[in-house]
């Protein structure tokens, strides 16, 4: 699909935008010295070690190591594909993007799809005001007609036409069938949801993509299911939403810790109680989409589930859900309310007082896996003790945060009295410092030129013949060839200009999240980095060459040292 955009659009919409302004529209930078900070907006951390260059056009976090440009930081952080957040930041510029004909296609019938629903939420809204049996529904709820507007709730009433003759004016069946709005029988098109009270489904950034609707009286002898929600459908899927997150992440006690609970009347009731940082799941356990969007916006997410055995299992299938994608520094905690208890009812039989009083008594996720193993397994034996570190063992394989697996682990092992601590499960050091360093003298000279576009390479060096057939050297020519057309052109479109060369993409993302120095004379240090790479090439091929082949041996030998001495120069 981003092929289908034409490629010197995208390249004027970087050149054009400037990455301080579109981060800044989404959270607060702050200017130190040359760059701005703020608190990095996708991992969890009390101090800013998320900096935006705006002389590279860059984004870059000391703490997790995200990087990218202003397409990358749209993508990531409003999980957008690569055409949408050239969109997003073409809308800011005000500017069209021209389409060739299947994009465009695609664009446009998803635009029909979220209209129909947009159109459709009317409906349903103007639907409620004429029922007097659904208005009553919600005010025995206790649900106010503020927040029945905040949350657009409709009604759809108990009629098989009514919704789909209103927007067969403006769609045709075939769109209403693909918004899932109305379902088809033999030749027959009606409504999907009837007589059942309507929630819009909004994706993050406010867009409607679906509806849940529920029925006004559980009666047993009809057996309907008391929610129903739209189909999964281009713009929906339901694992990967969450109920609310549009409004809750925009309040700013979401940035300390989001609630995740199990129903749309549990968030609703709770925005009524002032308690307004809730999102809820559609009704599957806790997947690893939710998590990933919930640590977008928050540092701790509390799950609150219903006390009962079904709430605990689910509760249980969310965390191990969620194991392979949890990092470090996420914090996630569970409230077991008391049972055949949820979060409406508490609110509505104590308000935000009652609330806060089971909120208090969270568990962390180890303790959780405490509970939950420690219940399976005599631990006042050998062998119970050993079958349940086992289990431990075998959850925690799946959880790839290196020091919250080993901080688990530890007290996992300590509530059963094993103090025993394998040298290969010792604390290790933090990722970044091992990870995100150069590997080569090459690697470092490519780091060099994407931050100094304009440094001055020796020629004489670049072209050596002794390592021209070098990956390094190869990618460095193709970035020298991009400034030579554009000696304007900064780290964040050098980046950009590879996107659809998967190869040289991939290499270049890993470089550039490598921090590098500020170097006084970076045409030095990438010079000094050549004359390494080739004594590098040389050695290799000294440990290659017969010793007794004196001649060729000693040549190589010379050739090592003129350029150690010429290194020296830089
Ligand atoms: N759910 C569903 N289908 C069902 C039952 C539930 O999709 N048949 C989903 C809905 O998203 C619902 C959530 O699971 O919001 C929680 O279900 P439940 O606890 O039964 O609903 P409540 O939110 O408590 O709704 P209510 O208080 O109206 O009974
Ligand atoms: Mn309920």
């Amino acid at each position: 699909m981003a092929r289908n955009i034409p490629k010197d659009f995208i390249d004027n919409i970087i050149d054009k935008a400037n990455i301080v302004d579109i981060i800044g529209n989404y959270i607060k930078l702050e200017k130190k010295g040359n760059d701005y900070w703020a608190r990095c907006p996708f991992h969890s951390e009390k101090t800013s070690s998320f900096s935006v260059s705006e002389n590279k056009q860059f984004f870059h976090c000391f703490g997790c190591g995200a990087h990218g440009n202003a397409i990358g930081f749209i993508m990531d952080h409003s999980n957008k594909t690569y055409p949408e957040a050239i969109e997003t930041i073409a809308n800011t510029l005000g500017l069209e993007i021209p389409r060739d004909k299947e994009s465009s296609k695609i664009y446009e019938a998803r635009k029909i799809l979220q209209n129909s629903l947009n159109d459709a939420k009317d409906n349903f809204e103007n639907q409620l005001k004429n029922s007097t049996k659904a208005i009553s529904y919600l005010k025995q709820r206790n649900i106010t007609g503020e927040t029945a507007k905040i949350f657009n709730i409709g009604y759809a009433a108990n009629d098989y036409q009514v919704l789909n003759k209103f927007l067969s004016a403006t769609y045709t069946e075939k769109n209403l069938l693909e918004a899932g709005l109305i379902v088809k029988k033999d030749k027959n098109s009606y409504d999907k949801f009837r007589d059942r009270i309507m929630f819009p489904i909004h994706d993050q950034t406010g867009n409607i993509i679906a509806f849940g609707g529920r029925i006004l009286n559980e009666d047993k002898e009809k057996s309907l299911a008391k929610y129903m929600n739209s189909p999964e459908t281009a713009l929906f899927s339901k694992k990967k939403v969450l109920y609310n997150l549009h409004l809750a992440k925009k309040e700013k006690k979401s940035r300390d810790f989001l609630y995740v609970v199990e129903g749309y009347m549990d968030v609703i009731k709770l925005h009524q109680a002032g308690i307004k940082n809730s999102v809820a799941t559609l009704g599957t356990a806790v997947t690893q989409e939710n998590l990933l969007q919930c640590f977008k916006y928050t540092k701790e997410i509390i799950c609150c589930f219903d006390g009962d055995n079904a709430g605990k299992k689910a509760a249980w299938q969310g965390v191990e859900n969620i194991m392979p994608v949890i990092k470090d520094g996420d914090a996630i905690s569970f409230v077991f309310l008391p049972e055949n208890c949820d979060p409406d009812n508490i609110i509505e039989n104590g308000g935000e007082k009652l609330w806060n009083e089971n909120i208090n008594k969270k568990i962390s996720i180890e303790e959780f896996i405490y509970l939950k193993y420690s219940k399976e397994f005599d631990l006042s034996t050998a062998a119970g003790k050993t079958q349940y570190l086992q289990k431990i063992d075998a959850l925690l394989k799946k959880l790839n945060a290196k020091i919250l697996k080993q901080i688990i682990m530890e007290y996992l092992k300590e509530k059963v009295g094993v103090k025993y601590i394998s040298k290969k499960n010792k604390l290790e050091e933090p990722v970044q410092h091992k990870k995100y360093k150069t590997t080569s003298p090459l690697q470092k000279a490519v780091l060099i030129l994407l931050h100094n576009p304009n440094v001055n390479i020796n020629e004489e060096l670049f072209n050596d013949t002794r390592i021209k057939g070098n990956k390094g050297i190869i990618l460095m020519k193709s970035i020298v060839e991009l400034i030579k057309k554009n000696n304007s052109i900064k780290l964040g479109a050098i980046l950009e200009s590879f996107r659809d060369d998967e190869k040289i993409y991939v290499s270049l993302e890993k470089i550039s999240r490598i921090p590098i120095t500020d170097y006084e004379y970076p045409d030095k240090e990438l010079n000094a980095c050549l004359c390494l790479a080739i004594r590098n090439t040389l050695k290799s091929k000294l440990a290659d060459i017969d010793p007794s082949d004196l001649k060729e041996f000693s040549s190589v030998q010379r050739e090592i040292r003129e350029i150690e001495e010429k290194s020296k120069n830089y």
